[in-house]
């Protein structure tokens, strides 16, 4: 049991009505910087607050874990966690929780918007009114590749990659493929027509490729110069999981020669760093990791972590606990 108020570290500012009531369990250490804590404050974090609540700019590997520990739980704002070692934290009896289920629609609508953008060049088009370099409407101007009716191959079929499916099935026309280490129910599968196949044959099939998988060692580099080759000279990779699951030199490679069409990226490995030649490709839209970004959604991240702080304070078991694979 916790003696006195618990401390709750939150590593960045989170929508204010969420650190209102985060106070409401305990005495809660606000980064007012806004700045990425460093390793050293991450440290001096476990070591001193009984809830830390990180977010995807905090590297929190194993060594991390090796030193005094006070902290019993890691409250991440956030559904992907790959940027903790979870079965290091555990060892040092640090339990985690994340966020699933609330930025699913919110994740889903950025990888919409970057197909859209991508395959009818709106990045470009924007660039290019503003530049004052738009000279008027022509027959052949700025032409690009309709979506409807195209065939979307979805990497990882979990609640967002089923979600965006939805969306491009039901609106679109698309025609779903998937690639995914189980398969859906039944009468999701009905429901979208979704075909299951293995990657290479995704690869080659899809119009559109977009991963929702999570990031870990197996899907690192999922999609390398190889997969890249795979996939249509006309098609367009999205990414709006994680930037790791891409070989970001590849992609740009096969971007200048024309390997394949298009990408639409939201993600990076190295943010907010870029991929040497990935900014200067004018087929590329890149947003900045904006996915979960709505008001609605980081109120709803914050008010889960908020229920995972609150069960573990009251020794009740955790909504949401992720586990090592
Ligand atoms: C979050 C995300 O905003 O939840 C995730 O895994 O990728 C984002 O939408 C970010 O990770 C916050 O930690």
């Amino acid at each position: 049991m916790i003696d006195g108020k618990p401390k709750i570290v939150l590593t960045r500012r989170w929508p204010e009505v969420v650190e209102a009531r985060m106070a409401e369990l305990g005495e809660v250490v606000l980064n007012e910087s806004d700045e990425p804590l460093s390793e050293q404050e991450l440290e001096a974090a476990l070591a001193t607050a009984d809830v830390v609540c990180p977010t995807v700019t905090d590297a929190l590997p194993a060594a991390l874990f090796q030193g005094e520990i006070r902290a019993g739980l890691l409250a991440n704002f956030g559904v992907g966690y790959n940027h903790i070692d979870v079965a290091a934290a555990q060892d040092a009896g640090v339990q985690i929780s994340n966020t699933p289920g609330v930025l699913t629609e919110a994740t889903a609508e950025i990888a919409l918007t970057l197909l859209l953008m991508s395959a009818r060049r709106a990045g470009e088009g924007e660039r290019h009114v503003r530049e004052g370099a738009w000279t008027g409407w022509r027959p052949t101007h700025m032409l690009s590749t309709q979506v409807t009716g195209k065939t979307l191959g979805i990497v990882g079929m979990g609640r967002i990659g089923t979600h965006f499916a939805r969306q491009a099935h039901h609106g679109l026309g698309m025609r779903i493929v998937y690639h995914s280490r189980s398969a859906v129910a039944a009468e999701v599968a009905s429901e979208l027509g979704a075909e299951r196949l293995d990657l290479d044959e995704l690869l080659e099939s899809a119009d559109f490729v977009s991963l929702h998988c999570p990031a870990t060692p197996e899907t690192r580099h999922l999609i390398d110069a190889e997969a890249l080759t795979r996939m249509q000279e006309h098609a367009h990779l999205i990414n709006t999981a994680r930037g790791d699951i891409v070989d970001e030199a590849a992609l740009v490679a096969a971007l200048r020669e024309g390997v394949i069409a298009g990408a639409g990226l939201d993600v990076y490995a190295a943010e907010p760093e870029l991929t040497a030649g990935l900014a200067e490709l004018s087929q590329v839209v890149l947003l900045p990791h904006m996915g979960s970004g709505t008001i609605e959604t980081r109120e709803a991240m914050g008010m889960c972590a908020f229920e995972n702080v609150a069960a573990f304070l009251a020794g009740r078991s955790l909504p949401n606990p992720v586990n090592q694979e």
